[in-house]
């Protein structure tokens, strides 16, 4: 795993989106997978502003949404769909055929999940998967205890999560207790991870992934497995890591020697 420690939230999203132009630019198309949460909106902004600026178009990105409230409708305010379409896909020019979503009333769930992974090897895999972490180290919806080659399926929440969640609801019997979520061994297939984490709260989370054993109680942990996974945090995300300086030291030379190449 790269540990990337930038100063603020503002810089970690500047960061992660400096990277996907930068992948953009080489073929002009890209597939991305696309988490949903309070931490990537930020990367969303800046995507936003490339585009407007010109300096990126979307009409040949493909984007694969990472996870859905199972028994939502698309339609409703917190549908991952709707977060989705709000802050990111009606400010850009992608179009509508390329915009892959998990359904959260599907008509037959397994056979909805299977053709999900069937719709993401049919387009040649994902290239950048983004993903943000929960408290208790999940990605996607992939809850402690989830298999580490699990693939795209129905997951229920815990309730931790059940409880990060409740206060966007209504009423408490709205809370979703379910999830369709692509699995960890399809996030593990994308060819480059950008996990994203921002404050304090997050600290314990990032440092057992990127520093803990690898384990399923962290699901987060399996990126350590990943040739390609980038940890871009701000410095609140990264109080706990007992490599700081190393990973800092590292990333600064890096780009230093990288600069003299170029
Ligand atoms: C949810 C989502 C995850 C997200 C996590 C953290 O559980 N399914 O994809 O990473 O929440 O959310 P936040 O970024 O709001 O802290």
């Amino acid at each position: 795993m790269e540990i990337i420690i930038k100063t603020d939230y503002e810089a970690a999203c500047e960061e992660a989106a400096r990277i996907i132009l930068r992948a953009w630019k080489k073929r002009k198309s890209l597939v991305l997978g696309l988490a949903t949460g309070r931490t990537p909106l930020g990367l969303y902004e800046k995507l936003i502003s490339l585009h407007k600026k010109g300096e990126m178009d979307f009409s040949n990105v493909i984007a694969f949404s990472l996870d859905e409230y199972f028994g939502l409708d698309e339609t409703h305010p917190q549908s991952f769909a709707r977060y989705m379409d709000d802050h990111l896909y009606r400010h850009i020019n992608i179009r509508p055929e390329n915009i892959h979503r998990l359904s959260g009333r599907p008509a037959e769930i397994e056979e909805h999940c299977r053709a999900y992974e069937r719709k993401i090897r049919s387009v040649g895999g994902i290239d950048i998967q983004v993903l943000g972490i929960g408290k208790n180290g999940h990605i996607g919806f992939n809850e402690p205890g989830s298999s580490l080659t699990s693939r795209t399926r129905l997951k229920s929440l815990t309730r931790e999560t059940v409880e990060a969640n409740a206060p966007l609801f209504k009423e408490e019997g709205e809370v979703p207790r379910f999830s369709l979520t692509m699995g960890i061994g399809t996030i593990l297939e994308s060819r480059m991870i950008l996990l994203l984490a921002s404050g304090e709260d997050k600290a314990d989370a990032v440092a057992r992934a990127a520093e803990g054993p690898l384990t399923a109680f962290v699901p987060a942990s399996v990126l350590q497995l990943h040739p390609q996974a980038k940890c871009i945090l701000d410095e609140e995300a990264a109080s706990r890591l007992a490599l700081k300086d190393y990973y800092r030291w590292t990333y600064e030379n890096k780009e230093k020697f990288l600069a003299r190449l170029t």
